[in-house]
């Protein structure tokens, strides 16, 4: 089975640099692409930068946050994790550190006390290899050695492959830690905006729908979006309910007090950890569906992870650009609270929480293999 896949990606990227469609364009950029989706990526941390669906009229809408510099990414370094995978470990690590097999690891305190997306050596970062490309899938490598990834044990060797088909996104990335147990919890941090910043009506994010039928749980949060250790249950119709109905919206609670500070701290919205109960088929059943009445697009989530983080880019100052590809005449700024961030992944510092059951699930050693996979259908409402 490895021996043939190992085969067939050696046969097509033979095929493909014979054709040249192993080279990016001229704008940095490589491109895969199916019916009704367009996805293109740079090596710098395996990131997308321009997603296209189509609307309800049958127009090419990018829907992902990014610049239309290719090499800026990399020049701007506040750039919040834009589209990428944070590495090895991502969001945050409690007090920054960690005990393994009872040996305490200390990581950088790079947001507070703690630590988040692995330090400023984080994968969303670095630029990955290219290792495979066709024209519908695009394979990224990495490789972080002990000590790049600052206060982590042991090198990691990860392999992430986008495909589209039909309207679809796939994300898999497999991962091995040879020679020692660490800390090893992927995502995907993709930022959305499904009107592309043409809504005239509004930039903002409060208007689209969410809908996550199996998440009914969630994480209660500190003042620094740490998770306390509590789990919390959303009643119906409460500020983080999006399981009771099928189209609630993202600001539904815009107007109550506790806006404000749900997102950890003095910022208004989301930026937490969402559980999922029961998931009745795990390959079947859509885990969360975000749409825009606006622009009609629907992008429902399957995935092999147990829960998602929601960030709805209380952060966002108002000063990144928007691309070409989105806003209009008198919308081009990333406007606080204009996006969502949507991040599939294991608990939240679970490497902390031994009472939560994901310790197992959040560290990796010598022989075995981590898996983690995503797919993104997108449709008409
Ligand atoms: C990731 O690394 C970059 C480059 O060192 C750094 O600027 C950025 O702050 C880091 N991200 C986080 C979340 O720490
Ligand atoms: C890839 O795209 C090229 C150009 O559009 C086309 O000629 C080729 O047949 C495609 N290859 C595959 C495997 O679909
Ligand atoms: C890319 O591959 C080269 C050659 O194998 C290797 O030296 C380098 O570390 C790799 N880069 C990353 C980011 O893993
Ligand atoms: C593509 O997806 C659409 C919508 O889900 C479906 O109706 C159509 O049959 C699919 N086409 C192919 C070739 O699979
Ligand atoms: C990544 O892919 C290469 C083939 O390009 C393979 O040799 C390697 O074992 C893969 N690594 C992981 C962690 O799956
Ligand atoms: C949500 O759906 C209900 C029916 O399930 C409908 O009555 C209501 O108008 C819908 N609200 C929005 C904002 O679409």
């Amino acid at each position: 089975m490895l021996t043939l896949t190992v085969f067939s990606a050696l046969i097509i990227s033979t095929v493909i640099s014979a054709q040249g469609f192993s080279k990016p364009g001229a704008d940095g950029r490589y491109t895969i692409s199916a019916q009704g989706i367009r996805a293109q990526f740079i090596p710098y941390g395996a990131t997308l930068t321009n997603l296209f669906v189509n609307d309800k009229s049958g127009k090419e809408v990018d829907i992902v946050l990014g610049y239309d510099d290719a090499a800026y990414y990399a020049t701007d370094k506040s750039h919040p994790t834009y589209n990428s995978i944070p590495g090895r470990y991502a969001n945050r690590i409690g007090k920054a550190q960690f005990t393994i097999d009872g040996k305490t690891f200390r990581t950088q305190k790079n947001d507070g006390q703690n630590t988040l997306h692995s330090g400023t050596n984080n994968w969303s970062y670095r630029t990955w290899n290219v290792t495979a490309v066709a024209n519908d899938s695009i394979t990224f490598s990495i490789v972080d050695n002990e000590g790049e990834s600052t206060g982590m044990p042991g090198r990691v060797n990860t392999n992430v492959t986008y495909s589209v088909v039909n309207g679809t996104w796939s994300i898999r990335m497999v991962a091995t830690a040879p020679e020692t147990k660490t800390p090893l919890m992927l995502t995907h941090h993709t930022y959305f905006n499904l009107d592309a910043y043409k809504n005239p009506a509004t930039g903002l994010i409060w208007d689209h729908t969410l809908s996550m039928p199996y998440a009914k749980r969630y994480l209660a949060i500190d003042s620094n979006a740490l998770p306390t250790g509590k789990t919390l249950t959303a009643e119906a119709g409460s500020i983080n309910d999006f399981a009771s109905k099928p189209n609630i919206t993202l600001g539904h609670s815009k107007s109550s007090a506790q806006f404000k500070g749900n997102c950890g701290g003095s910022c208004e919205g989301y930026n937490g950890f969402w559980i999922f109960d029961d998931v009745p088929d795990k390959n079947g059943a859509a885990v969360l569906t975000l749409a825009s009445a606006w622009s009609g697009i629907k992008a429902e989530l399957r995935t092999n992870q147990v829960g998602v983080v929601l960030y709805t880019c209380a952060w966002s100052d108002g000063t990144a650009n928007l691309k070409r590809t989105q806003g209009t005449s008198a919308r081009k700024k990333v406007e606080k609270s204009s996006c969502v961030a949507i991040e599939a992944q294991d608990y939240v510092d679970g490497i902390n929480h031994r009472e939560w059951g994901r310790v197992d699930a959040e560290i990796t050693g010598p022989g075995e293999t981590y898996i983690w996979e995503s797919t993104w259908s997108f449709g008409l409402l």
